[in-house]
C-alpha cells in the first residue's frame, strides 16, 4: 500500500495510504487534498500534477492523458493528470504537488 504524499507551498505536508489499485481522485476527495479537479475525464488538464518521487508505483497513462499532457507540454514521465492515475501494488513512497504553470 503507497503513501501518498501532497506538497504545496502554502501547506505542511499531507500523507496519506492509497490502497493498491484505488484511484489518486478518490484519495483526493476522500482527505480534501490540495489538487484542483474540473472534468475529471482527462480533457482540461486542471489536475495536472508533478510527480517528485514514486512514479514507479503508478500504472502507466494511457493514450488519453498523454494527448493532454502533451498539450501543455509536459513530460509524461514527470507529470501526470491527477484524475486518471491508478496505484499499482507494492510499497514506497508518492510524492506530487499540483502543476502551477
Ligand atoms: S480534471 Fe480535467 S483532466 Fe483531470
Amino acid at each position: 500500500m503507497p503513501l501518498v504524499v501532497f506538497e504545496t507551498p502554502a501547506a505542511p505536508p499531507l500523507g496519506v495510504s492509497a490502497p493498491d489499485g484505488g484511484r489518486l481522485v478518490d484519495v483526493c476527495d476522500e482527505r480534501s487534498a490540495c489538487i484542483p479537479f474540473s472534468c475529471r475525464s482527462a480533457s482540461c488538464g486542471t489536475c495536472r500534477i508533478e510527480v517528485l518521487e514514486g512514479a514507479e508505483l503508478l500504472d502507466p497513462p494511457r493514450d488519453d492523458e498523454v494527448d493532454v499532457l502533451e498539450i501543455f507540454g509536459d513530460d509524461p514521465s514527470r507529470r501526470r493528470l491527477a484524475c486518471q492515475v491508478r496505484f499499482r501494488g507494492g510499497e514506497g513512497v508518492l510524492r506530487v504537488r499540483p502543476c502551477d504553470d
